[in-house]
């Protein structure tokens, strides 16, 4: 049990977190609380000073580094000899997908998924994408106030990969609902309830999925998890339990990050009405600030990866087994790589940001994110003429992804 998850425990959490953080304060001058409501609310003050006064932080609340420049950061994903992601999943699951494995079998999974992600099967998907952009849309047209969350962000990546699965629409609800639950995976602080609902659902998932692949076997269709069970690659097959748990990693990975870059990137553009005037005057801009987005307000904020020897980074010893937490959102805003940092700039060239993280873990989905996106914001851009934020947006109670709750818009 990690030494966080004691304290959790115990009666004196709060004294004991307030302790640490004090501990850590005088070490370097800053602390790191991922459960402060002040850097829910805007992470981006605390990575400057942690950047500018501890680049290599000791974390006291988890045996961990924290790193925010984006030179460390890069380094340390590109580096998956000293820096594995075997041995850093929470232990709420037994099986382990592709995402925390560390090579040679991580290539060998990778390359069996990737069958479902080629470049000509996500690219056949775009007029699919549309139409239920258009359907999603369509049923807020007219409205005096809406939530763009539930209204959109919320429902097209979910609907993509549950028609991308083969999931029919009457389990649609379901599906929804398991995904809702199920990307709590990612966050290293569940309490024990959470930690149960996660459990359940994933439980279900493997149930239904393993009843879809037996289907598959038999009768392959045109879908995502035919192509997984019929995937082969040097004679060798995904396993049922590797099967299971790459699909629920699909559904994990896929869905709330999504729902962030649209969520994040529309409260973006709400927010700089004169990046957003640019961007409806030249829509050519908008592959480049779909990049902008995702650098800007990074749907996922974390990425992490264990020590696997010592290792020595600007003078702090790292020791084998710890665990080493590269803030991405904090390296996508480093001004020594992008000038002007904190401003969003919608023709900025497009960079070299790690919102898809970076080396051999890059995101496999994120051709279809920005696929998604793009034809999101094609949809929603000329719609958002005449249309303001109608309330202060709240982003959910989450450490590793970053996105709204909800997102109301209203008629100017
Ligand atoms: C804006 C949307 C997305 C963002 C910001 C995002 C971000 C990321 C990041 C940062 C990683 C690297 C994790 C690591 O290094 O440990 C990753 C990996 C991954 N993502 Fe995404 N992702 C997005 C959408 C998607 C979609 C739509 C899918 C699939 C449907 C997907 C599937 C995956 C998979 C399978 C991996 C694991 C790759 C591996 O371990 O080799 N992601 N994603």
């Amino acid at each position: 049990m990690s030494l966080f998850r004691k304290i959790q425990d115990s009666l004196v959490r709060p004294l004991a977190m307030r302790a640490l953080l004090t501990l850590e304060r005088i070490e370097s001058g800053v602390a790191y609380n991922p459960l402060s409501p002040a850097l829910r609310a805007d992470p981006y003050p605390v990575y400057e000073a942690l950047r500018r006064k501890d680049p290599v932080h000791r974390m006291r609340l988890q045996d961990a580094w924290v790193l925010t420049d984006y030179a460390d950061v890069d380094m340390v994903l590109r580096d998956s000899r000293r820096f594995g992601n075997a041995g850093r999943e929470f232990g709420y699951i037994p099986q382990v997908s592709m995402l925390d494995l560390d090579p040679p079998e991580h290539a060998r999974i990778r390359g069996l998924v990737s069958h479902g992600f080629t470049p000509r099967s996500v690219a056949a998907l775009e007029p699919r994408i549309r139409e239920t952009v258009r359907t999603l849309l369509s049923s807020v047209s007219g409205k005096e106030r809406f939530d763009l969350i539930a209204a959109l962000a919320f429902p097209l990546p979910v609907i993509v990969i549950a028609e991308m699965l083969g999931v029919p629409p009457e389990d649609r609800e379901r599906f929804n609902e398991w995904s809702n639950v199920v990307s709590l995976i990612v966050d290293p602080l569940l309490n024990d309830e959470q930690v149960r609902q996660v459990q359940q659902a994933v439980s279900e998932v493997f149930t239904y999925f393993e009843a879809v692949a037996e289907e598959r076997r038999r009768n392959p269709q045109d879908d995502l998890v035919s192509a997984l069970v019929t995937a082969e690659v040097d004679s060798e097959r995904l396993e049922r339990d590797d099967l299971l748990v790459n699909l629920l990693l699909v559904l994990v990975a896929g869905n709330e990050t999504t729902r962030n870059l649209i969520g994040n990137g529309t409260l973006a553009l709400l927010r700089h009405p004169h990046e957003l005037e640019k961007l409806r005057d030249d829509m050519e801009l908008l592959g480049g600030a779909i990049e902008e987005l995702l650098r800007f307000d990074s749907p996922v904020q974390l990425d992490s990866r264990v020590a696997r020897e010592r290792v020595v980074l600007r003078g702090r010893r790292i020791a084998p087994g710890q665990r080493v937490i590269c803030i991405l959102g904090a390296a996508n805003r480093d001004p020594q790589v992008f000038t002007d940092a904190d401003r969003m700039d919608v023709g900025r060239p497009a960079g070299n940001h790690l919102a898809f993280g970076r080396g051999i873990h890059y995101c496999l989905g994120a051709p279809l994110a920005r696929l998604e996106a793009r034809v999101a914001f094609e949809e929603l851009l000329p719609r958002l003429d005449g249309l303001r934020l109608a309330e202060e947006p709240r982003y959910r109670d989450q450490v590793t992804l970053r996105g709204l709750e909800f997102l109301w818009l209203e008629s100017a």
